[in-house]
């Protein structure tokens, strides 16, 4: 995680750089900080907390040269000493760090000589390039050599140079359209700055001049890269509430507008060229994505196409037998998860067929996947995915009906979809009673217990309330030990056929003394249930009506309890270490 943004020109590159960090603060806002020359010496300012911290202590302020870095901790607690930028023992070189340096251990115990100031990596890792030999880019290349793990890293030496370079880690540099060069961990920062830019691939390096960018290969060879167009980012938000978050949640129905007429205007199926008849589906995917994968194989076996979904982190890992005749789909909001990136990485090497479901235009994963299944949500900044999540899970289903030759075939009912899609809210009744359990528990079957799956992680993200999910059928096999007059059971009920068995299980967490809150369409009525009604819709896609008032539930829940829904701690929006 962590964002960095760097900056040579004639403008303020402080200011350039602060805003650039605004912009990266989803990937980490543990602290933040920025080194600048003056007069051939590092400055450095560092703050904990939130970027506007670094932007009062900023304030006035005028630089050519600057490096910047938002933090989410990986070494090191949140304290200012382990905020970046670091400074080389010898003042000279002042380093900013997205990634992890695995073996800073065994470094750190062979750099005797330094009084290390911080307990981060990134320390290590800028001393061992201060005392290689050569120019800065020269001191950067041999020190990456042993350095294991992931980087993507801004230079600057108290003589102006100033060197970037990436392994794993994303990196992107630019021309400002209005002079000067920047580098950065997403294009999105460049939005509206440049033009054009170029992504840096693993191992490559650049050294950035205010009218020049030369880029080099791990031999320190002059290497020539082709730079790539922006592509328009949408607006961040059409709707503006308090949080991001409530934003995006009521944001929901226009952006599922947009991807399905994206989809039927742009012929996005058609042009992805897919082989006739796909034989399998694999998808991998983290967090929130991984939910809506979860869907999206229910919805490709009702194609008939047999389907599997794997955790990214396990995948990567694990003794998977890659199969030729599969399709391997990564689902991710943001197209930079490592481990997500890491799997199309080597299911790409072994010449599988990848697509990439995505919601960011230009990200990594687009490109190693080369085919692309977008997601129209427009940019998500909220660290709980609401709306992507939903965007995510429409594709998907658009995607099984086009495999099914159904897609076009449904235009006016999915049209129907859209136009009747209503917000089912929570009342504040019903979360204070929520919030007066001491255990929640979220059930469901099939469709439904993806949905607890979602629910339950998003209340405890931005809540910090334990709670999880489980397959109501599974109840019995272990967590109804757990059940008592403390527990509370959301129940998720929204699928004709399995409703009785449903509610068989609900009867039996009563027994125990458990409470039930019911969510449903049905009209099922005991009135010892809470109970929280879900307009009727078509049953396959009552998943994304069904999350609405649950995405609320943990707004709502995280507001009334002091926090603040957008930044829940220790998280963040883009997890790119593993
Ligand atoms: C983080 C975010 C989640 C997201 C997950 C996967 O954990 O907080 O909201 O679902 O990463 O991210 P991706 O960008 O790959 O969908």
């Amino acid at each position: 995680m962590c964002g960095i943004c760097a900056c040579l020109s004639k403008q303020n590159s402080v200011q350039l750089v602060v805003d650039g960090l605004k912009k990266l603060e989803y990937r980490g806002y543990d602290s933040a900080g920025i080194s600048y020359l003056e007069n051939n010496e590092i400055r450095t300012i560092k703050t904990v907390g939130e970027i506007c911290h670094l932007e009062e202590k900023v304030n006035g302020l005028f630089a050519n040269l600057v490096i910047g870095h938002t933090r989410w901790a990986t070494h090191g607690a949140v304290e200012e000493k382990n905020a970046h930028p670091h400074l080389s023992m010898s003042n000279k070189i002042s380093l900013v760090h997205n990634g992890i340096i695995e073996n800073y251990k065994a470094l750190k115990s062979e750099l005797s000589t330094i009084n290390f100031r911080s307990d981060t990596d990134s320390e290590v890792f800028v001393n061992l390039i201060d005392l290689e030999e050569g120019d800065l880019l020269q001191k950067f290349i041999h020190a990456s050599k042993k350095v294991q793990g992931s980087f993507a890293v801004a230079l600057i030496s108290d003589k102006g140079d100033f060197v970037v370079g990436k392994r794993e880690s994303p990196l992107y540099v630019a021309h400002l359209s209005d002079g000067g060069v920047m580098a950065t961990s997403d294009v999105y920062v460049l939005n509206n700055l440049a033009t054009n830019f170029f992504t840096l691939k693993d191992d490559e390096f650049a050294v950035l001049k205010e009218n020049e960018i030369s880029f080099y290969n791990k031999n320190g060879e002059k290497i020539h890269k082709k730079c790539e167009k922006m592509q328009k980012f949408d607006k961040i938000s059409a709707i503006f509430e308090k949080t991001h978050m409530k934003s995006e949640i009521l944001e929901t129905k226009n952006v599922l507008k947009t991807t399905l007429e994206n989809y039927f205007n742009q012929n996005i199926f058609e042009n992805l060229n897919l082989p006739k008849k796909i034989k399998e589906i694999n998808l991998i995917a983290c967090g929130t994505a991984y939910h809506s994968a979860l869907l999206g194989a229910e919805y490709f076996k009702r194609a008939s196409i047999p389907a599997h979904v794997y955790v990214a982190s396990e995948f990567r890992y694990g003794n998977e037998i890659l199969n030729k005749n599969a399709l391997y789909i990564f689902v991710s909001q943001s197209g930079e998860t490592a481990d997500t990136i890491a799997c199309a990485k080597i299911c790409k090497e072994k010449k599988m067929k990848c697509l990439a479901l995505t919601n960011t235009p230009n990200c990594f994963l687009n490109q190693i996947c080369k085919k692309v299944l977008p997601t129209f949500a427009g940019r998500e900044i909220a660290v709980a995915s609401t709306k992507a999540y939903s965007c995510q899970v429409f594709v998907l289903f658009l995607f099984s009906l086009y495999l099914k030759g159904e897609f076009y075939q449904l235009k006016n009912l999915l049209e129907e979809f859209v136009a009747d899609f209503k917000f089912t809210d929570i009342n504040d009744k019903l979360v204070d009673e929520v919030l007066t359990y001491k255990k929640i528990f979220f059930v469901g079957r099939e469709e439904d217990y993806v949905t607890a799956l979602e629910a339950s992680l998003k209340l405890k993200e931005i809540t910090y309330i334990n709670c999880f999910a489980i397959a109501s059928g599974e109840l019995k096999h272990g967590t109804l030990a757990l059940i008592d007059k403390n527990s509370l059971v959301i129940a998720i009920c929204t699928q004709e056929k399995i409703k009785d068995k449903l509610i068989s299980n609900l009867e039996e967490i009563e027994a125990r003394g458990g409470k039930i809150m019911l969510v449903s369409n049905f009209d099922i009525r005991d009135e010892n249930y809470l109970t929280l009604k879900l307009p009727n819709s078509f049953p396959l896609l009552m998943p994304i009506v069904s999350i609405i008032p649950l995405q609320f539930l943990a707004l709502k829940s995280s507001e009334k309890l002091g926090y603040n829904p957008d930044k829940p701690r220790n998280l963040a929006k883009s997890v790119t270490v593993e």
